[in-house]
This record gives C-alpha cells, sequence and structure tokens, in this order.
C-alpha cells in the first residue's frame, strides 16, 4: 500500500506520481482529494486526485515541488512508500449537462480540471478548455485535456505559446466571438479563480472553482481549512473543496493562505540542512 508505482516530471518541478491504493481508486470520484505524509511527523499534504487506473489499484496525483513538504516528496522515487494517504476526501463534482461549459486550469491546477473535464464530458457536455501557464514549458495535459475539448485554448503569460496573457483574457476574448458558454469550472492560483469569478460574475455565467485553503486533517475537525461563502463559514475539505465563486470570499482566503508564509520558509531552510525525517520512506 502507498507505493509509487511510477513517477514522471510533466513540468520543470512538476511530478505525476502513480500510487498504489486500490481502495482510493476504487472509490474516487472527480473533485474529491487525498491526505499524504511522506514520513512521520512530516506535514500532511492535500493534494487533488488526477485519475485512477482500478485495474492496477493505483491512484494518480500531480503536484510542484514548491515547498517544503512537496519538495520532500519530490524526492520520493518508484518503489518508496509514503506513510499514509487518507481518502478520498472532499465532496465531488456537482456534475450536470449544462450545454456548452468551459474548463479553466492555472499552472499546475490545471492537473484537478482533467477529472472534472472528463466527468463533465461523459454527462453529454461541449467542452471548451481554456489552460494557462507562466510560460511554454509550464504548460501542462494540453494533449489530454485537447482529446476530451472540443476546444482547447492555452495561453501562456509571457507569450512563448499560445495566446499572450492570462487565462481570462482568452476567455473574454471566447465571450465577445459569441461563444455562449452556459457553465465555468476554474481551477488555479487563487487571483486566478478570482479573476475568472468576476467576470463571468459580469454575464451571470454559473461558476465553480476549487479552493485550496491550508489543510490540516481534511474531515472537519480542525476548522484549519474555513472559507467565507455567500457570508457562511465553510470548511473546504467536507464541504467543498469546490464552491460558487461569485459567491467566494476571495479577500479572506488570500489572506488566511498566507497565515504561515514565515514559518514554511524557515521549514524549507532547515530541510536545506537536514534529510533525516524522509530516509523513513526508503
Ligand atoms: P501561476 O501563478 O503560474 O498562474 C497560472 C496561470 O493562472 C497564469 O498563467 C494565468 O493564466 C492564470 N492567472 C494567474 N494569476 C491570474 C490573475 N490575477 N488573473 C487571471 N489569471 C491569472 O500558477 P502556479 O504557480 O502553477 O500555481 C498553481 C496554483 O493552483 C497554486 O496556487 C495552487 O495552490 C493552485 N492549485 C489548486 C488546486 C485546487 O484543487 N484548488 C490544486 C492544485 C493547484
Ligand atoms: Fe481541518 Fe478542514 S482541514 S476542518
Amino acid at each position: 500500500m502507498n507505493e509509487i508505482i511510477a513517477k514522471e516530471e510533466i513540468a520543470p518541478s512538476t511530478y505525476g506520481y502513480d500510487i498504489y491504493h486500490p481502495r482510493i481508486a476504487k472509490k474516487r470520484k472527480a473533485g474529491q482529494f487525498v491526505i499524504i505524509r511522506t514520513h512521520d511527523g512530516g506535514e500532511r499534504v492535500p493534494l487533488t486526485i488526477v485519475g485512477s487506473d482500478v485495474q492496477a489499484g493505483t491512484v494518480t496525483l500531480i503536484f510542484q515541488a514548491v515547498g517544503h513538504s512537496t519538495k520532500e516528496l519530490a524526492q520520493l522515487g518508484v518503489g518508496d512508500r509514503l506513510l499514509d494517504m487518507a481518502g478520498p476526501l472532499g465532496k465531488a463534482t456537482h456534475i450536470e449537462n449544462y450545454g456548452k461549459a468551459c474548463v479553466m486550469g492555472g499552472g499546475y491546477g490545471t492537473a484537478p480540471v482533467l477529472p472534472i473535464a472528463d466527468a463533465l464530458k461523459e454527462a453529454g457536455n461541449d467542452l471548451i478548455g481554456i489552460i494557462g501557464a507562466r510560460t511554454k514549458e509550464l504548460v501542462i495535459l494540453e494533449k489530454e485535456l485537447g482529446a476530451i475539448c472540443s476546444r482547447l485554448e492555452v495561453a501562456t503569460d509571457d507569450g512563448s505559446y499560445g495566446h499572450q496573457g492570462f487565462v481570462t483574457d482568452v476567455l473574454q476574448k471566447l465571450i465577445d466571438e459569441g461563444e455562449k458558454i452556459a457553465f465555468v469550472l476554474a481551477v488555479g492560483p487563487t487571483p486566478m479563480m478570482r479573476a475568472v469569478s468576476n467576470l463571468t460574475k459580469t454575464y451571470g455565467t454559473p461558476t465553480m472553482v476549487s479552493l485550496n485553503p491550508i489543510m490540516v486533517d481534511g474531515t472537519g475537525m480542525c476548522g484549519g481549512c474555513r472559507v467565507e461563502v455567500g457570508g457562511e463559514t465553510k470548511f473546504a475539505c467536507v464541504d467543498g473543496p469546490e464552491f460558487d465563486g461569485h459567491e467566494v470570499n476571495f479577500d479572506l482566503l488570500m489572506k488566511r493562505q498566507g497565515t504561515y508564509k514565515a514559518e514554511e520558509q524557515q521549514a524549507s531552510d532547515h530541510a536545506a540542512h537536514c534529510r533525516v525525517g524522509l530516509e523513513a520512506a526508503r
């Protein structure tokens, strides 16, 4: 259980892992996530499930090695085991046939979009995909989403590939061209999800976003993941992670996401000098 069966660096510092866990592979639905730990005393890291292979009993996760714990995770290889993997957690995405739906992914936030796009397609939606990244080499899952979407647009901040600009610039362009989009799903950095929601609100287009607040237990016990939606407090781990983007208090979310920045930096600095805990995964 929890063994890394396959590992691939799909973009710089962005990894895809297939992890052996038949029960989660069988049970998981689009939009759900797991919480993993690499070793005793390690941080609990929430990662959205990108896919699974029920026959092989594996769960696919994609993450970017940005913080201390994801950098530790990236040091593991095929044959290593995670200490534990809890899940599937969170509510599955509400899926229905909207007609024409647009799925939007920002950076490595594009990974959770893939299973949702799959489920929306299966429900009969005609899908437009818009994915964005800072630069060409950070664009992920273009081929996979291209196979599901009838139209896939790529944007890069530096213009090295596709449209130059943000994913919201592309969405605005499509709307201006007369695309009648009935539903939008956006996953990526919080400023992106806020910008998408602000844009679609002006057109009254229903929009779901997948929030990524700080999480600890993932089961509604600690309150770490609380977010404000429609003026009410919700726990992203059990009430979400997907919420109506027009109702989310993004300012509060961003403030709370920055709470442990100093500690995170300290942990990264410390880890540069110490690799003891990770050896237990080997
Ligand atoms: P990034 O900062 O490089 O941005 C990726 C793209 O998002 C940009 O190229 C742009 O098109 C768009 N974007 C960014 N800021 C925008 C803005 N202000 N307005 C409009 N569009 C904007 O992204 P990254 O560094 O790859 O980070 C990915 C993010 O996705 C992380 O913040 C991560 O926490 C989040 N994420 C969320 C989930 C989830 O389930 N909610 C899962 C994985 C990742
Ligand atoms: Fe603890 Fe959601 S992560 S309540």
